[in-house]
């Protein structure tokens, strides 16, 4: 069985404890959120890397990220605010035989850095935490090792389906902005808007408009 590291919250955090009764009241209305499936940018980028090692992987919801990644060999911390969503996740783990390859926790990912090993790679997709994306990156970027690489994927401001949505228009982000907070002399840096389409439950298709921020850290 999966091992969920429970947090005790401190609620010296209004901002960020109102954001986790948000998400944990969007879980448990349905029963699945998402797809289950690995996010395609996610994909497109490890999926190449010959040598996995530590990951973290911050939002991870569901969990379907996580179980990719732990299926590629890494051996993944897995970060999230809503407990439901970890349950889930841990369930879809154990399903894919792979939960002794994942820890998740619902700790302040602050915390999580400060108590771990650098990691090699740090991952976050569609996370648009309260703090923003330049705290994201900013504070992500902390924990990557030399040689090791952070990517973060948003809905970029101009993502149609964000422009609908006042909670996504005011977190969505564009990387090349949040950017500014890897310092060059010490990354390489890739910061691209990438267009994608899904097939929705209606058979319609989606246009998704990503903010793909991609960092080799130098070794
Ligand atoms: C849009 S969902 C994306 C989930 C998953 N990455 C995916 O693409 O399927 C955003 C997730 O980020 C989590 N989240 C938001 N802010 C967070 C934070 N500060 N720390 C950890 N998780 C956070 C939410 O609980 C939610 O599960």
């Amino acid at each position: 069985m999966t091992e969920i590291h429970t947090y005790a919250p401190r609620h010296d955090e209004p901002a960020r404890d109102a954001h986790r009764a948000a998400w944990e009241e969007r879980y448990q209305s349905r029963p699945a959120v998402w797809s289950g499936q690995p996010n395609q940018p996610l994909v497109d980028e490890i999926e190449h890397i010959a040598e996995p090692g530590r990951a973290l992987e911050v939002g991870c919801g569901e969990g379907a990220d996580a179980v990719w990644l732990a299926g590629q060999g890494w051996l993944v911390t897995a970060v999230d605010l809503s407990a439901t969503a970890l349950e889930r996740a841990a369930v879809l783990a154990a399903d894919a035989g792979v939960a002794q390859h994942i820890t998740f926790t619902d700790a302040p990912v602050e915390d999580v850095i400060a108590g771990s090993e650098a990691f090699n790679l740090v991952t976050s997709l569609y996370t648009h935490p309260d703090a923003g994306g330049r705290w994201l990156v900013d504070t992500l970027a902390s924990a990557v090792a030399p040689g090791g690489m952070l990517l973060v994927v948003a809905h970029h401001p101009t993502d149609p389906h964000a422009m609908e949505h006042p909670d996504l228009r005011t977190t969505a982000f564009d990387a090349a902005e949040v950017s500014d907070a890897l310092d060059r002399d010490l990354w390489e840096v890739s910061a691209t808007v990438r267009e994608r389409t899904t097939r929705m439950a209606d058979g319609h298709e989606r246009l998704w408009r990503d903010s793909v921020l991609a960092a080799r850290r130098h070794g």
